[in-house]
């Protein structure tokens, strides 16, 4: 076969291919003003292209809970779906707008008629639908309804609906979000942690075809403790003393996950993990806006 036709045949093959998936990033839990801030400049120009950008938002108030403004101040930076966890409930104001927010889901395994809904379907270009799960898990947490049970329920539901699902599994047990993964493997796209606010090394595709990683780490200050302020941390930990957790100072990171997806079968195709550092102007203790003071890390 003559070389261009070949050319020709693979450049097609490529670009039907690339038509075929849509690509879904997921940013891991924002924490506070740092956490927006580094959202803000990450998604101004130095992200990859996504068909659909989801956060957890569950501690994008100061640390604790969301508030109506945080979550508009990330929609304008260009994050159009939030999942949460168990500071979903910190902030009372919560309560008053989480059933009136748009593709805003808080974990699914809570008692029969909490505020909020623990899924979605979200919208996304060409008509394209999106279905978006929470659970927490109960290892080490609170003792709610089992999250395979609850997620399994709700796969079958929205299926009805897309083959392209993702869950947010926001758990501190790796045992418990592996074993979330295997078990829905072939019935999701993906599945992604949360909640640990430290990111895992271990993205990979399961055998059925759902993209899965431990944790996509936190959206945040960098050398806090997991966000958090490193002396109040140590007055509880080295001390044994009552503290109040602030959120850290100084650069603040941005660690999540990409995944491409087959918008036919709804499989995974590829999962590739995305961090990204910011550099403060120090003489203003803010952060920069000059692209060659931010470091793109991964
Ligand atoms: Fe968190
Ligand atoms: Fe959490």
């Amino acid at each position: 076969m003559c070389k261009v036709v070949l050319f020709c045949i693979v450049r097609y093959s490529l670009a039907m291919d690339l038509q075929n998936n849509i690509s879904v990033l997921f940013l891991g839990d924002v924490i506070g003003k740092p956490g927006r801030r580094v959202i803000k400049q990450y998604l101004a120009g130095h992200a990859p292209k996504a068909d659909l950008i989801i956060a957890n938002a569950e501690n994008a108030a100061h640390g604790f809970g969301t508030t109506e403004s945080n979550l508009q101040e990330l929609r304008d930076a260009g994050v159009q779906a939030f999942t949460g966890g168990n500071h979903t409930f910190d902030r009372k104001e919560i309560f008053e707008f989480i059933d009136q927010q748009q593709n805003v889901i808080r974990p699914a395994n809570y008692p029969a008629g909490t505020p909020g809904s623990g899924s979605c379907i979200v919208e996304i270009a060409d008509g394209i639908k999106v279905g978006l799960i929470n659970v927490l898990g109960r290892v080490f947490m609170e003792p709610l309804e089992s999250p395979f049970l609850v997620a399994e329920k709700l796969i079958e539901q929205l299926s009805a609906e897309t083959k392209i699902i993702i869950v947010d599994m926001h758990a501190e047990a790796t045992a418990e979000k592996i074993a979330l993964g295997l078990y829905l493997d072939g019935r999701v796209s993906a599945v992604v942690g949360t909640h640990t606010h430290v990111q895992t090394a271990d993205e990979r595709i399961l055998p059925n075809g759902t993209a899965f990683l431990t944790d996509a780490g936190c959206c945040g200050p960098a050398n806090g403790v997991i966000g958090m302020d490193q002396a109040a941390v140590f007055r509880r930990m080295v001390k044994q003393l009552p503290s109040r957790f602030e959120v850290a100072e100084g650069p603040a990171m941005v660690n999540g996950v990409v995944f491409d997806i087959d918008k036919t079968t709804g499989k995974a195709s590829a999962i590739r993990r995305v961090q990204f550092k910011e550099i403060l102007d120090e003489a203003e203790n803010q952060a920069t806006t000059d692209s060659s003071k931010l470091s793109k890390i991964v």
